[in-house]
């Protein structure tokens, strides 16, 4: 079992597939996506190399992210691999949701079970000025697709920013009422250079946490290989409500995963590191001892903090390099 230096146990591996993305949602790619050189992501064959080293190590959870992790033309065999690993037991993803509606059918099929959506607004306006792009309706047609294919989970995303958050907060509570569906709100998080739009526009969500519990909401007991969101229900709702929220005290001491870039770096935190290269020991089955030693011997060098509090942005430019 992978365990680092503070006893914190990683089950959950977050592999980024590709860095592009065709969205240019303003608080990540507000340019789009640009790249100079072409860059080789990780093939099947290493990816088969990871997935059963990481299993190995005691993972039982692969979340596939990107940039948009849909743009792979050979993603529905990237989900078989994953989810044909010994040892993975849920094999989710992280999406925009541009092609949800069209293949919801074959990523089941393929294997996939839990699918996370970013839907940063309910309104269509607010939706296309903030991601760049025309597709709210086709983006929600894939999340009725994805209920209707019976995904284990399907919980949307939505980064509050402040001018929006009480009204996306509101709308999506009614929304929520006869949906069976999570909505996460998730902190705006500084990123690379752009601390201007950080203070214009991050909001706390501690005062969410205070509205939902004088409202009757209940929090819920958090499984150990969840991800980050603090997740609330109320009797009267189909749906839930979670919150992320990376600034608030202790947020880091439930770590339990880690990250592999689309280039085959293996990053310790979100923040802060340039990453640790596992591509030279993916190249054959045979090296699968060597690779376990090296992400076993990196993960005691994990800080106990991100330290977004002391001022830290980190080496990640946008969360589409590293992938959330
Ligand atoms: P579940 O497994 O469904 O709980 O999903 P998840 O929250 O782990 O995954 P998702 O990709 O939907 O992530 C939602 C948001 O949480 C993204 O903005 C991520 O960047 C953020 N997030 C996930 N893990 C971390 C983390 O370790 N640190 C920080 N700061 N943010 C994180
Ligand atoms: N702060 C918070 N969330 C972000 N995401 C992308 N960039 C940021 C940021 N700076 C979110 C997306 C998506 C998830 C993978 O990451 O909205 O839901
Ligand atoms: Fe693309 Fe996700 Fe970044 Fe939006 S947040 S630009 S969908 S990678």
């Amino acid at each position: 079992m992978l365990s680092d230096a503070f006893n914190r146990k990683f089950f959950y591996l977050r592999l980024s597939l590709t860095d592009e993305c065709n969205f240019k949602c303003n608080y990540c790619l507000p340019d789009g996506y640009h790249c100079d050189a072409p860059k080789q992501n990780l093939s099947l064959s290493e990816i088969e190399h990871l997935a059963s080293g990481f299993a190995k190590l005691g993972t039982n959870k692969i979340r596939l992210t990107g940039g948009e992790p849909s743009l792979r033309k050979d993603l529905t065999e990237v989900m078989q691999i994953c989810a044909n690993t010994p040892g993975i037991k849920q094999l989710a993803m992280t999406t925009n949701g541009f092609r949800l509606a069209s293949q919801a059918k074959r990523w089941k099929q393929a294997g996939l079970s839990h699918i996370n959506v970013s839907v940063d607004s309910l309104d269509p306006r607010q939706f296309e000025l903030i991601t760049g792009t025309k597709t709210f309706t086709k983006v929600m047609a894939g999340i009725d697709e994805a209920l209707n294919q019976g995904f284990s989970a399907v919980k949307l995303n939505a980064v509050l920013l402040k001018a929006e958050a009480q009204a996306t907060f509101e709308k999506y509570l009614q929304w929520i009422k006869q949906r069976p569906v999570e909505v996460r709100f998730i902190e705006l998080m500084q990123m690379g250079e752009r601390p201007e739009y950080f203070t214009q526009h991050h909001i706390d969500g501690a005062g969410f946490k205070q509205y939902l519990l004088r409202e009757g909401w209940e929090q819920q007991i958090r499984a150990h290989n969840a991800g980050p969101a603090q997740v609330f229900h109320h009797p009267d709702y189909a749906g839930k409500v979670g919150l992320i929220m990376p600034y608030a005290k202790d947020f880091c001491s439930t770590c339990n995963r880690l990250r592999v870039s689309s280039q085959g770096k293996l990053h310790l935190c979100l923040f802060g590191e340039e990453g640790i290269e596992l591509r030279d020991l993916l190249q054959q089955a045979e090296q699968q001892e060597a690779l376990c030693q090296r992400i076993e011997s990196a993960l005691q060098t994990k800080k106990v903090s991100h330290f977004l509090h002391q001022g830290n942005t980190g080496a990640t430019p946008h969360l589409a390099s590293i992938g959330g």
